[in-house]
């Protein structure tokens, strides 16, 4: 059995597009937001039917994206690195979850660089991955690492679509921070020529996904080590999780979305 994840999450009541930040939104399109919060309720139950805790933060009015909340910290080690967004659209809503995390019990380390929390953080095992070309800045990677006391590794994002790390990359194993063996999914195309390198030199059994699983998504997952919890409608690269040995768990998060997040895009772990 893996051990429990604690997670937070924010209620999609206030999400619509009616901006466009990423290449995914097209705010002309309606957004159902009734239909978000079901699935968003089915995403959560799913966690907690698998044993999960899931903390949840209230949505500030009026800020649609903030359904997203792998974008409001990187949490490690009890420590809560602040986000401090690239996009002036959604900037309000890192004072609100650092301000939930330290009532959750999380100690807050405030940052003086741009970056978008756990959607270009990610922990895998006893190293952080960090994004950078898009929105997160590079120098806020050496400021996360002495945050959360984590070396770093600097990977760069080249393709728009892909603009948060955690579009294009799966922390398969080692998700909850411990050292050991880690295991990751991407798409070598999202990143420059030097940080592929880097990934095949960390990672050279990884498992690679193809252009295709990665515009549907199916990256942007959360796995707790043994259940990989992504967005349904990718029965390929379901496939190739169950051969590698993970219990594929698609969420219907068609409306969600429309935002350009999915599964992951939704949760931020608390470690
Ligand atoms: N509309 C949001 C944005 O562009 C989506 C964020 C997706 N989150 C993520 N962790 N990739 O900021």
């Amino acid at each position: 059995m893996t051990r429990p994840l604690r997670l937070l999450m924010c209620p999609p009541a206030e999400f619509t597009v009616r901006y466009e930040i990423n290449p995914w939104m097209d705010a002309s399109r309606p957004v159902d937001t009734a239909r978000a919060v079901a699935q968003w309720e089915a995403l959560r139950a799913s966690y907690v039917a698998a044993g999960h805790a899931v903390e949840i933060i209230e949505p500030l009015s009026g800020m649609p994206d903030m359904v997203y909340a792998a974008n409001g910290a990187t949490v490690a080690g009890g420590v809560a690195y602040a986000a401090r967004f690239f996009v002036a659209e959604r900037r309000e809503e890192a004072p609100a979850y650092l301000a939930r995390l330290t009532e959750l019990g999380l100690t807050p380390y405030d940052a003086a660089r741009v970056n978008e929390g756990e959607g270009d953080l990610l922990v895998a095992g006893d190293m952080l991955l960090a994004g950078t070309g898009w929105r997160t800045e590079r120098a806020a990677h050496a400021e996360a690492s002495r945050a959360l006391g984590l070396p770093v590794v600097t990977l760069e994002l080249v393709d728009a679509r892909f603009y948060h790390l955690d579009t294009a990359l799966t922390v398969l194993r080692g998700t909850t921070g411990e050292a050991g063996d880690v295991d990751v999914a991407y798409f070598p195309g999202a990143f420059s020529a030097a940080s592929q390198e880097a990934l095949q030199r960390l990672f050279p059994d990884a498992l690679l996904a193809t252009e295709t699983d990665a515009a549907t998504f199916a990256l942007n997952a959360l796995s707790d080590g043994e259940r990989v919890w992504l967005g349904a409608g990718s029965p390929s690269w379901e496939a190739r999780l169950r051969e590698r040995g993970y219990t594929p768990v698609p969420v219907d998060v068609s409306e969600i979305l429309r935002g350009g997040g999915s599964v992951k895009c939704c949760t931020l772990v608390l470690r």
